[in-house]
């Protein structure tokens, strides 16, 4: 039957969804998918239902396409969707709810101090530094890609990159640095049946690994046989599998993970549950460095398309 590739939306993330969305639907068309696009943020979802629309490839990023909302209006409508379902999504979506059940599970996972819309008086910002150090991170709980995240170096910075953060999500969360190497594993399947991909490794300049380089600049190198020691490699799909499990995601998502360089041990940042799937995405390289061209990986996530 014919497959919506959902992309688009109303998110922040909406542009890099679109290079997301684009990349699948030629892909899925190019292995005789009958695909088309539908933009959630141009028309109502009901229309999926009265167009004949057998099943959905998920390309939203952020809100209102990767946080449960439009898994659980395809639930009502019964259309089955790519990628994990409602609360997994809705979970995953909040960095701070992640947390939590990462902790209650023993995952490691940076220290954080979240300052919900009431708790951000001059001094309960000017205090979290005293907590978690410095430097420190800054972060709206609720998005992707890097928008609006800072890293603060001072208690100077303290104030504005809060003030960032809030333009995004009413909520902020503060994070530990760690101080170290920047990795990333994709999982596909589920449950038992789950399983991790190559580890990429992200060498950015200088460190930062922010919105623009991540998707228009080629100044990021990635490493995909990841040239971590083995036993780390292993450590980082191991770890990822139990975050992926605890979450409860389905069909496929990507975890970002720091190595702490001073003893190499890694922390858990968040787990996305619609990964990108543009030029210079994450999931793709790794799925290549095992022979899964693009092209296959996009047909092997919408045949994990459930309800
Ligand atoms: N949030 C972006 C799309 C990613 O994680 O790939
Ligand atoms: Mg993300």
């Amino acid at each position: 039957g014919k497959v919506a590739v959902l992309f688009g939306g109303t998110s922040a993330e909406r542009e890099i969804s679109i290079l997301s969305g684009t990349g699948v639907l030629e892909a899925l068309r190019s292995r005789g998918v009958d695909a088309h696009a539908f933009d959630p943020a141009e028309r109502d979802l009901v229309e999926l239902k009265r167009e004949g629309f057998a099943r959905c490839f998920i390309a939203l990023h952020g809100r209102h396409g990767e946080d449960g909302t439009v898994q659980g209006a395809l639930e009502l409508l019964g259309i089955p969707y790519t990628g994990s379902g409602v609360m997994a999504s809705s979970v995953a979506m909040d960095k701070v709810m992640t947390k939590r059940l990462w902790l209650a599970d023993g995952l490691p996972t940076p220290k954080y101090v979240r300052l919900a819309a009431d708790q951000q008086s001059r001094e309960q910002i000017r205090a979290v530094p005293d907590v978690l150090g410095l430097p420190l991170i800054v972060k709206p709980p609720r998005e992707g890609s890097s928008i609006g995240v800072t890293k603060v170096a001072g208690y100077s910075e303290m104030q504005d990159a809060v003030a960032l953060s809030a333009k995004y999500d009413a909520d902020v969360l503060c994070e530990e640095f760690i101080e170290g190497e920047e990795v990333t594993c994709a999982v596909l399947g589920h449950g038992l049946d789950a399983v991790a991909l190559p580890v990429v490794r992200i060498a950015a300049p200088a460190g930062a690994y922010d919105y623009q380089n991540k998707y228009f600049t080629d100044d990021v190198k990635y490493h995909c046989p990841s040239g971590l020691p083995e036993v780390e490699e292993k450590e980082i799909q191991r770890l990822t599998l139990a975050a992926y499990r605890t979450l409860g995601c389905r069909g496929w998502g990507r975890s970002d993970v720091m190595i702490r360089a001073s003893d190499r041990k890694p922390f858990l940042l968040e787990l996305n549950t619609s990964p990108g799937m543009t030029t210079h995405s994450l999931v793709p390289m790794s799925a290549r460095a095992i022979g899964i061209a693009y092209e296959d990986l996009c047909v092997r996530v919408l045949a994990s398309a459930a309800l």
